[in-house]
């Protein structure tokens, strides 16, 4: 696979490209799109063929294989992530932002609060807000290896009973910290001791850095097994979240029971290419595609990080895992404003910007290296020439 072979994105309504406009209002027409979490590349050959088969058959109608899909998932689980859940504890939901909402609908009441690591991806705010909960922040800490640490302790003395759920991303939205086993465990305890429900969104366990693994929450923590919601989807690691299918895994049977009385009553049921294209990339095929994916985007993530560490007061976290690099700005002094001035006017770059993502964010942005090496290579240098004056 040649991940550098350029694609064309622009005008075929990609919200990554074709958005800046309608969203943000930037309109230069060289404008380099680092934010939405989406990726430029040719799709994997085998979605290619199962989309091509979807055509070719031209059965639109309803259809039998949802089965099939369950059981891709339960194989991939099984051999990429190291545990076997049950077909019949599985979901399909229309992505994952549909299935935190149906979380928050069901396992928690209005004005409950629920617990999330900040900074992390901004929609985990922005759904629990929409859904009429509140959100609680446990802001993470920098570690002496320069990743993000958790901080139970703090949040244990800030807790008032009002929380109903933990919301975590593993591996986390941004920089790809990889929850460890000792982690992981910490965060069930505590959701055990305080009666949470603990979400593990699993969407970015694809793209895992050569060297390390994903740890799934089920194979850290089977004991916490009856308060975890697992959520994944083939979406972020082949780049078909346009099709809008996932998956929830809950175990816990009263846990479930609660999910189900509300995705039974909306009548939540897959669109059949998302199945295709889902039960496609889970296959030995698309196993093989990704450990390519993976090593193609550790090279763009040491670029970036070269690159920018050449920036006097500018600090790229360390990456474990997902496409979405974490820019830290604060080291330059500078005023928030004047640090946007020079990515958006000056290098005409797009992050995602880090006070989004909730507390911890301020002085940060979000990077999207999920794209051609050579878009890496000119962010660089757009970035370098836009701070020169730091040298
Ligand atoms: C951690 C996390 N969860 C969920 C989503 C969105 O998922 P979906 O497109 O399936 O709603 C994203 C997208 O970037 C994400 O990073």
């Amino acid at each position: 696979m040649n991940f550098d072979a350029p694609t064309r994105r622009r005008g075929s309504g990609s919200t990554k490209w074709d958005g800046m406009a309608p969203y943000l209002g930037i309109e230069d027409p060289d404008a380099l799109p680092m934010w939405v979490a989406q990726m430029d590349f040719d799709p994997a050959p085998v979605l290619t063929q199962a989309m091509r088969d979807v055509t070719e058959t031209g059965q639109y109608g309803y259809f039998t294989t949802l089965p099939q899909m369950f059981e891709s998932v339960r194989w991939w689980c099984e051999t990429r992530y190291g545990w076997t859940p049950q077909v019949d504890h599985m979901r399909a939901t229309h992505g994952l932002g549909n299935a935190i909402g149906l979380c928050l609908q069901t396992l928690s009441a209005p004005g409950d609060e629920v617990i999330t690591f900040t900074p992390v991806y901004h929609e985990f705010a922005n759904k629990i807000r929409r859904n009429g909960r509140v959100v609680k922040e446990s802001p993470l800490t920098i570690g002496a290896d320069g990743r993000f640490a958790l901080d139970l302790e703090t949040l244990e003395g800030q807790m008032t009973g009002r929380e109903k759920i933990m919301l975590i991303s593993a591996p986390h939205n941004p920089a790809g910290r990889i929850w460890s086993v000792a982690e992981m465990t910490a965060m069930g305890d505590f959701c055990a001791r305080h009666d949470l429900v603990l979400i593990s969104d699993e969407i970015h366990a694809d793209v895992i850095m050569p060297g390390r693994s994903h740890v799934a929450a089920m194979a850290a923590i089977p004991q916490h097994a009856d308060r975890l919601v697992v959520m994944l989807a083939a979406s972020k690691t082949f780049d078909i979240a346009g099709l809008r299918t996932s998956t929830v895994i809950i175990p816990g049977e009263a846990t479930r029971e609660r999910f189900d009385s509300l995705h039974r009553p909306l009548d939540i049921q897959p669109n059949l290419a998302g199945v295709a294209l889902t039960t496609a990339a889970y296959s030995p095929e698309g196993a093989a595609w990704v450990d390519q994916l993976c090593g193609y985007l550790a090279g763009n993530a040491k670029v970036l990080t070269e690159g920018l560490s050449a920036i006097p007061g500018v600090r790229v976290m360390p990456m474990d895992a997902t496409f979405l690099a974490w820019v830290d700005f604060s080291a330059t002094g500078m005023e928030r404003d004047e640090i946007d001035r020079r990515i958006k006017s000056e290098a005409r770059i797009v992050p995602t910007p880090g006070p989004s993502l909730g507390t911890g964010g301020e002085f940060c942005d979000r990077f999207n290296i999920g794209t051609q090496r050579a878009h890496v290579e000119d962010a660089v240098r757009r970035m370098q020439a836009a701070f020169a004056d730091l040298q």
